[in-house]
């Protein structure tokens, strides 16, 4: 194992009870076993998916063993490598995903499996911004290339629902790459910046001009494709009347009633889709595609808030708020 000079002890922070918050704790600096990165970690970055793992209210699903040191999303410099690792080395610079039921971000070191999504970062792309894309660039890219086939289409009319969060920001950058016509969903403070990011149209989801259709296009357009970000229930009818006929939902946050109507749709071959997506975080090429691409200053991470290491706690009641403008990172001095 080829290493340099560590720390028997590193600094993180924990929850050891569903729902009770976290706590700062000091644990021994993991080593990596064979195939397995320790990871000094620079940046890591909130998703809403850490608190609702911490509340407990996932734990069917997810069956995690406390205690857990949370945050998937990394970026940092490669410290130690274990036995057979031949794709990266001590002192590479990284962003990856990592499970937190192995070893979290929220610490001064991470360990990654072969399991955990790892990329190299160009020069240009800093930890802050490399920290932000990971879970939520990986999502909106899948979203829209494989869900949807944004990219493959090359035109369409894309809307974006919260474009001012962590998913909805890249996704935007995505789609306008793509050649799609833009509209996104956000609130007035963040019109500017969702322009600046490639918004064609723009819709106040707080002001909008007729409640009971709330996602109609300015200009009376139908959409190909639909992100659906927010924690706002799903309501059907709104998208099937702004949808063209073949057009699809794709949905980050699928509830029982998206799973049974996607399975309506399909077994009755209706022409709109919802569609769910879960994330799959292992795909490194599409990492690897995301950071090459900030790298060529094609795509950017927005911070919301910079917090340190030691005021995590902060960060974290931030990203329980629901109103970031963009990406929450905690930096690790
Ligand atoms: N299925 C998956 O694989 C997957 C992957 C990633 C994320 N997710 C889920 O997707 C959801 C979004 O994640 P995220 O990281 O993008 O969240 P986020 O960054 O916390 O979203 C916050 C943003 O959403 C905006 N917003 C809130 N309600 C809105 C509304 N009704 N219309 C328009 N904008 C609204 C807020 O703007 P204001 O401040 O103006 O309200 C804020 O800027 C979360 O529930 C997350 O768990 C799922």
């Amino acid at each position: 194992m080829a290493a340099i000079a560590l720390p028997s002890t590193m600094h993180a922070w924990q929850y050891k009870e569903y729902g009770k918050g976290m706590h700062q704790v000091e644990l021994p600096v993991p080593a990596p076993g064979p195939k397995e990165l320790l990871v000094k970690v620079a940046a890591t970055s909130l998703n809403p998916l850490d608190y609702k793992l911490e509340s407990g209210s996932l734990k069917m699903i997810y069956g995690l063993k406390l205690p857990i040191t949370p945050c998937t999303d990394v970026a940092g410099t490669v410290a130690a490598v274990g036995e057979g690792v031949t794709d990266f080395a001590v002192g590479d610079r990284v962003a990856a995903w990592s499970d937190v039921m192995k070893s979290g971000g929220l610490a001064e070191y991470v360990l990654l499996d072969k399991k955990s999504a790892a990329a190299k970062l160009p020069a240009s792309v800093s930890f802050e911004e490399a920290s932000g894309v990971v879970t939520t660039g990986m999502t909106a890219l899948q979203a829209l290339r494989d869900k949807a086939g944004v990219p493959l289409s090359g035109k369409g009319r894309v809307l974006i629902m919260a474009a001012s969060g962590g998913v909805g920001a890249y996704a935007v950058q995505l789609a306008k790459k793509a050649g799609a016509h833009v509209t996104v969903t956000v609130g007035a403070r963040n019109a500017d910046l969702a322009r600046s990011l490639g918004a064609d149209d723009v819709i106040d989801y707080r002001a909008v001009a007729d409640p009971d259709n709330p996602l109609a296009h300015p200009g009376g357009e139908l959409y190909d494709v639909i992100l659906h970000t927010t924690a706002v229930p799903e309501k059907w009818d709104h998208f099937h009347r702004v949808l063209t006929p073949k057009g699809c939902v794709v949905s980050t946050i699928p509830e029982f009633s998206t799973f049974l109507r996607t399975a309506i749709q399909s077994v009755t071959f209706a022409g709109q889709k919802m569609i769910p997506i879960f994330c799959d975080c292992s795909k490194a090429e599409d990492l690897k595609l995301l950071i090459e691409m900030m790298g060529r200053g094609e795509l950017k991470t927005v911070v919301d808030s910079k917090t340190p290491l030691k005021e995590a706690d902060k960060a974290w009641e931030r990203c329980l708020g629901g109103h970031a403008t963009g990406k929450i990172v905690v930096t690790v001095p």
